[in-house]
């Protein structure tokens, strides 16, 4: 399975932040944003990646990530100038994904919880159809909503409907077979302009090849694309980390657990951090083993 990660669009609404700076580099409380959905595609065991950002912002991300292989990963770039909508990713990565399964994660998207990891590994091995996942949130217009019947089987998905017929909306993780790239094609611009990843979706229902999965309250999910959300998502990884003591969506944590980069990678990726608690973190990961 191939990783997408939506990291362009304009962030107006994070505005003067976004102004000369890429909305996923902002930092939620220690690391970049995008940490946390390329830490999801890791976290799934999802290692071959692309990284959909705008031209003038590659150099910043190529400085961040080079070719991924530190991480263990196979990480290359492809451009999205201007925000035509989600399901432009499946165009614009059509080479990259190539006969295969994908997985779309939206860049400023957080992802946090208990067996988190062992539901994406699962969701990663799909052969046909579609996964996607919904989450109880108190403002549901505010994005794709779905409608379940009583065996809590998906009825209806709307985009940002005026008038919600659930709480539930869809997350920005998307599973998808490999005719995801023919539905894209095909997905015509909606009144706002955007090829809508809710048509693709709704493609897969009429097709009845879509499962959504609800992701349960002890499951946490946030975005970041407000000033509030971005402060709030920052409290909350500074909330865990100082509790528990341990960092969420640490890359090179993950990638030392899974066992894509060894004791003296890590230990050579700490030094190079030089004098940070990020540091001290990572060279504590290796004397606790
Ligand atoms: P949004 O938050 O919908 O858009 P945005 O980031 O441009 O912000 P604003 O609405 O304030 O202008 O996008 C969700 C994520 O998807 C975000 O990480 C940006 C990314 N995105 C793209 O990469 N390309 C796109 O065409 C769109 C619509 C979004």
């Amino acid at each position: 399975m191939k990783g997408l990660i939506l990291a362009g669009g304009n962030g107006t609404r994070l505005q003067p932040l976004t102004l000369g700076m890429s909305k996923q580099l902002l930092p939620i409380f220690d690391k970049p944003m995008i940490y946390h959905p390329l830490s999801t595609l890791m976290l799934a065991n999802i290692r071959d990646i692309q990284i959909i950002i705008k031209e003038e912002h590659l150099g910043i991300y190529k400085k961040l990530f080079q070719d991924g292989s530190h991480l263990g990963l196979n990480i290359s770039y492809a451009i999205q100038n201007e925000p035509r909508g989600l399901a432009e990713a499946f165009i614009i990565c059509k080479d990259f994904i190539g006969n295969d399964s994908s997985c779309l994660v939206l860049g400023d998207n957080i992802f946090f919880g208990h067996d988190l990891q062992d539901n994406l590994i699962q969701s990663s091995k799909l052969e046909e159809g579609a996964i996607i996942y919904a989450y109880a949130v108190n403002d549901p217009s505010q994005f794709g909503v779905v409608e379940f019947d009583e065996n809590f089987s998906a009825i209806s998905i709307e985009e940002k409907p005026e008038n919600p017929r659930s709480i539930y909306a869809v997350t920005g993780i998307y599973f998808y077979d490999n005719l995801v790239v023919d539905f894209a094609r095909d997905v015509k611009p909606s009144e706002r302009g955007e090829l809508e990843i809710t048509s693709i979706n709704q493609a897969y229902l009429n097709q009845k090849r879509l499962n959504v999965q609800l992701l349960g309250r002890g499951m946490t999910w946030l975005d970041a694309g407000t000033h509030e959300s971005l402060l709030e998502a920052s409290h909350f990884v500074s909330t865990i980390e100082r509790r528990q003591g341990m960092k969420i969506a640490c890359l090179e944590e993950i990638a030392w657990r899974k066992g894509w980069i060894s004791d003296e990678d890590l230990e050579v990726i700490s030094l190079k951090m030089g004098d940070s608690f990020y540091s001290s973190y990572l060279s504590k990961l290796l004397l606790q083993k």
